[in-house]
C-alpha cells in the first residue's frame, strides 16, 4: 500500500511512519511535510534511508505542491497528521492554525476529491468536544464545543472531512485521538517538559491546582489503532481513540517525578491557562468494535518514555530556547 503522510515530521506522524514501514514489507511512504519549529527529519532518522521511504517539504496549503505530489507518488491513501497543535501558541498567535487545521485539511480534500484519491484519513482531536467536566464521556455524535482557537480550527477541519463525505461522498475517515505520548514529541508539550525539566532540577509549572483531566494514549498503540482504522474503518465515519487512562495533571507530574527520583517540591503552581478545559473524555466502543485497544500500560509507557528522553539527549537538546526554564506563560510573551 502506498501512504502519503502529511505531517509525517512530526510527533505521532513519524512514529506512524515508522510503524507502518516495520510491520508492511510492502508499505511505500512519501512523507510530506513543510518542517515547522514542530517538524524535524531527526524524528525520521532511523528509516530515511530506507528505500521504501521518499520524503518532500512541501506545505499543505500548497494546492500546487499538493497536486503535483498526489499526481506523481498515486497515495492509495492520504493519512493527514499535519497541524499547528500547541494550545498555548494559538492563543498567542491564532493565524497559523486558522490557516494550516481549516485551509490545509481543504485543500488537502479538495485534492483527493480531484485526483479520486482511494481514502483520506484525517486526524482530528478530543478538544473538539470541550470540557466535559461532570459530564458523560463523549461519543462520535456528541456536539462539538471546542475551547480554544486550537480545538475550534480541528472542529473546522473536522467538519470539512464531514461536508466532503455527505456532499461528494469522499471517502473519508475521520480519527479523534486523545493525548499522546511517548518519544519524539517536541519539549514544549507537557510530558516531554516535565521529564526535560526533572533532569535538570528545574521548576515544573502546573497550570493552577493540576486538577485538569486527560486521557492519556500511549504513541505506538494510536498508531495501531489508525492501521486498524485504514483497513477496517468504513468511509464517512469518525472514530474516537481513547487511551482508557484519565489522570489528573499533577498526578502525571507525580508519577513523572516519582519514576525518576526526583522530588514533589519541583512543582510550582502557575497561573491557569485561559479557555483551560477541565476534563477531556471520549467513550471508545467504535474503534474497540474494530478489534483494537491500546496495549500499553500507564507506567510502562512513561517509563520507556522517560528511558528514551535521558538515552536521546541529541534530539532535544538543540530544541531548547534561551527561555525554555522560564516560568512565563507562553500567551503573555506576545
Ligand atoms: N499530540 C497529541 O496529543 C494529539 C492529540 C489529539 C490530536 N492530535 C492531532 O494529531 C496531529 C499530529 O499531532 P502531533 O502531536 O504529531 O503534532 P506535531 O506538532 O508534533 O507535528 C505536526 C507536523 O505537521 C507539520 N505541519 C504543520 N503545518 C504544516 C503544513 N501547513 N503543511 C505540511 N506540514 C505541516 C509540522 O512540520 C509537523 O511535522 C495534529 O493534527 C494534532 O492536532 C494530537
Amino acid at each position: 500500500m502506498r501512504y502519503l503522510i502529511t505531517g509525517g515530521a512530526g510527533f505521532m506522524g513519524s512514529n506512524f511512519t515508522r510503524y507502518i514501514l516495520r510491520k508492511y514489507s510492502d508499505a511505500v511512504v512519501l512523507v510530506y511535510d513543510k518542517l515547522t519549529y514542530a517538524g524535524r527529519l531527526e524524528n525520521l532518522h532511523d528509516v530515511k534511508d530506507d528505500p521504501r521511504f521518499k520524503f518532500i517539504k512541501a506545505d499543505i496549503c500548497d494546492e500546487e505542491q499538493l497536486v503535483k505530489a498526489v499526481k506523481e507518488f498515486q497515495p492509495d491513501a492520504i493519512i493527514n497528521f499535519a497541524g499547528e497543535t500547541h494550545v498555548d501558541r494559538s492563543i498567542n498567535e491564532p493565524a497559523p492554525f486558522l490557516k494550516t487545521n481549516v485551509l490545509g485539511v481543504f485543500n488537502i480534500l479538495e485534492t483527493a476529491r480531484k485526483l479520486e484519491t482511494p481514502l483520506v484519513v484525517h486526524v482530528s482531536t478530543d478538544e473538539i468536544y470541550g470540557n466535559l467536566w461532570g459530564k458523560e464521556p463523549a461519543d462520535e455524535e456528541a456536539p462539538f464545543r471546542p475551547s480554544s482557537p486550537y480545538s475550534a480550527s480541528k472542529a473546522s477541519g473536522d467538519l470539512l472531512c464531514q461536508s466532503y463525505w455527505r456532499t461528494y461522498r469522499l471517502p473519508v475517515i475521520i480519527v479523534r485521538p486523545s493525548n499522546n505520548y511517548g518519544p519524539y514529541q517536541f519539549p514544549e508539550k507537557f510530558i516531554p517538559k516535565t521529564i526535560i525539566r526533572a533532569l535538570h532540577g528545574k521548576p515544573i509549572p502546573i497550570y493552577g491546582r493540576g486538577d485538569q483531566v486527560r486521557d492519556w494514549l500511549y504513541v505506538e498503540d494510536f498508531a495501531e489503532a489508525m492501521d486498524t482504522v485504514i483497513n477496517k474503518g468504513s468511509k464517512g465515519e469518525a472514530y474516537n481513540v481513547p487511551g482508557f487512562n484519565e489522570r489528573r495533571n499533577l498526578e502525571v507530574v507525580e508519577t513523572i517525578l516519582k519514576l525518576m527520583g526526583k522530588p514533589k517540591s519541583l512543582i510550582k503552581h502557575v497561573e491557569d491557562r485561559p479557555g483551560h478545559d477541565r476534563r477531556y473524555a471520549m467513550r471508545g466502543d467504535k474503534i474497540l468494535a474494530l478489534g483494537w485497544r491500546p496495549r500499553t500500560p500507564w507506567v510502562e509507557g512513561l517509563e520507556r518514555t522517560i528511558k528514551w528522553y535521558i538515552e536521546n539527549e541529541w534530539w532535544w537538546r538543540p530544541l531548547l530556547s534561551d527561555d525554555y526554564f522560564q516560568l512565563d506563560t507562553p500567551w503573555r510573551k506576545g
